[in-house]
């Protein structure tokens, strides 16, 4: 088990070392969570360093508030559809470079972003990185669907559970105004099927599961290891 301080370290390697693929002129979505924020504090210290020019799309209300207060200038995806790089955090990756995210309650929006780029990049600490994903999935819902959806989620195997504010009586309300729903499914044979299988349930609006990681950022303590996808 890592201690505290050497978690935040491997947070700040990693998001820190994917600040430098970002080149001048480039669109670049910016991801949500504590480990890409160090991605976007670093891009501001370059924009005041180096001069770099790029335009940020922001996946969430957070990104969106540390692009502002780090200098980097915002635009929208109806103004640049196509991105060069996205850049994000994950709570877990497994050996394939599937994904689960949705921590932060900001997987829809991550998602459009991320299939908006040419090239995605995760930036994570090692203790994300296993054999076999088996972390809940965070399922993003319509409120008004929400017993349909959890009931169809246990017809599957799965358990739900409604994410409660902190700060906040009753349910976390996303950024899209619906509701969350974390599901354990214990470890995730075919995570592909798994998604396929939540995103035809009636009501969903998105699940945390991705699957077009291109590179992901690894903070080891021997230092940030790049693994890229196979073939
Ligand atoms: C937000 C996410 C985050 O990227 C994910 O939860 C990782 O967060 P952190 O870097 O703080 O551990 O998916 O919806």
């Amino acid at each position: 088990m890592r201690d505290a301080s050497a978690n935040a370290n491997a947070k700040r390697a990693a998001g820190e070392a994917a600040a430098e693929l970002v080149k001048d002129g480039m669109v670049v979505g910016l991801g949500t969570g504590s480990t890409v924020a160090w991605t976007i504090r670093r891009l501001g210290e370059r924009i005041q360093e180096e001069g770099l020019q790029l335009l940020g799309v922001p996946t969430s209300y957070q990104a969106e508030n540390l692009a502002i207060d780090s200098g980097i200038r915002l635009t929208t995806l109806n103004q640049n559809p196509v991105l060069d790089l996205a850049i994000d955090g994950a709570d877990q990756v497994d050996e394939d470079l599937m994904v689960i995210k949705g921590g932060g309650a900001a997987h829809t929006r991550e998602k459009v972003v991320a299939c908006s780029a040419r090239r995605f990049v995760i930036v994570a600490d090692e203790g994300k990185y296993v054999k076999r994903l088996n972390h809940a999935v965070p399922v993003e819902v319509l409120p008004f669907a929400v017993r349909l959806v959890e009931q169809r989620l246990m017809d599957m195997g799965g358990a739900p559970l409604l994410r409660l504010g902190k700060m906040k009586d009753g349910p976390v309300i996303t950024d899209n105004g619906n509701f969350l729903i974390d599901v354990d499914f214990e470890e995730i044979a075919d995570p592909r099927g798994l998604a396929a299988r939540i995103s035809s349930i009636p009501g969903v609006v998105e699940h945390g599961i991705f699957d077009n990681l291109d590179e992901l950022y690894l903070a080891r303590a021997a230092g940030v290891e790049i693994i890229k996808k196979r073939g």
